[in-house]
């Protein structure tokens, strides 16, 4: 088990459309499986003791999709909300959902709003689903959000500084990412958590996602454990901020 636990971890869960074609299974197919990999993937964060889970389920770009694709997955979103309510009301799993919700059909955004919120005292993990999400659209509503403030003259434009900012995002009350894991071999961000990326490390493994389960959320895990996050220092000043919070014993 990895040293070094990483406090939030998001996952770009692609591959699923390639998963299935090469069995020669139609697209949806490979998003059944991923729902899968999913259920198993979140369970094994909240065993590990993360503190967040945030997944890329369906970005703003998706709709654009085929209807019979879009419509297929929006069913498989609710039958995962709907089959897994137990699973997340039993291990104090807190559900949370970040993008234009409005864009969701009622069969999802009606088990979508129950689970959040009957699960919102919940204190074990937090799962953030990410559906009809973009990090640039989460940015231009923070940014509406901020300037409408200011025009109420709740706030002063010099107040807007990186902590207010954040703050106005929908993962505000998230710990900070600390690392970003894309299946499927490519190596993009795909308007994944803009803001929230700056210091996260990111793992690109050549996984597709329904074949990605526990053991390669742990290798990622391990990776990370082996990286040295410096956040613009040197690690000679990583060091002394070590020993000064660690003091060696003897
Ligand atoms: C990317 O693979 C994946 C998606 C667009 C959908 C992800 C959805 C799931 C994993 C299942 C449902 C989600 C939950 C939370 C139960 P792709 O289709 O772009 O794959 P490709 O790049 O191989 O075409």
């Amino acid at each position: 088990m990895p040293t070094s636990l990483p406090r939030h971890v998001g996952i770009i869960m692609d591959g699923n459309g390639r998963w299935a074609q090469l069995r020669g299974q139609p697209r949806i197919e490979g998003h059944r499986v991923g729902a899968d990999s999913v259920r198993d993937v979140t369970r094994a964060a909240r065993q590990v003791g993360l503190e967040a889970l945030t997944l890329y389920a369906v970005s703003s770009q998706n709709w654009a999709r085929p209807a019979d694709e879009v419509a297929a997955l929006m069913q498989l979103l609710r039958d995962y909300l709907v089959d897994e309510r137990p699973e997340l009301m039993d291990n104090q799993i807190r559900l949370h959902a970040i993008g234009d919700l409005d864009r969701l059909p009622a069969l999802v955004r009606e088990p979508l709003d129950a689970l959040c919120r009957d699960s919102a005292g919940h204190t074990g993990m937090t799962l953030t689903l990410a559906l009809s999400y973009g990090g640039r659209e989460s940015l231009a509503r923070a940014a509406r959000t901020l300037a409408a403030r200011v025009v109420a003259g709740e706030l002063a434009t010099d107040a807007i500084d990186v902590d207010a900012l954040g703050q106005a995002l929908p993962t505000g009350g998230l710990p900070p990412l600390d690392l970003l894991i894309r299946t499927s071999g490519e190596q993009r961000i795909s308007n994944f958590m803009l803001w929230e990326l700056a210091y996260a490390e990111l793992v690109f493994v050549d996984v597709l996602w329904p074949d990605f389960r526990r053991n390669d959320l742990f290798r990622c895990l391990d990776a990370y454990a082996g990286r040295e996050r410096r956040f613009g220092l040197t690690s000679a000043q990583l060091a002394e901020v070590d020993s000064d919070v660690e003091p060696t014993a003897g």
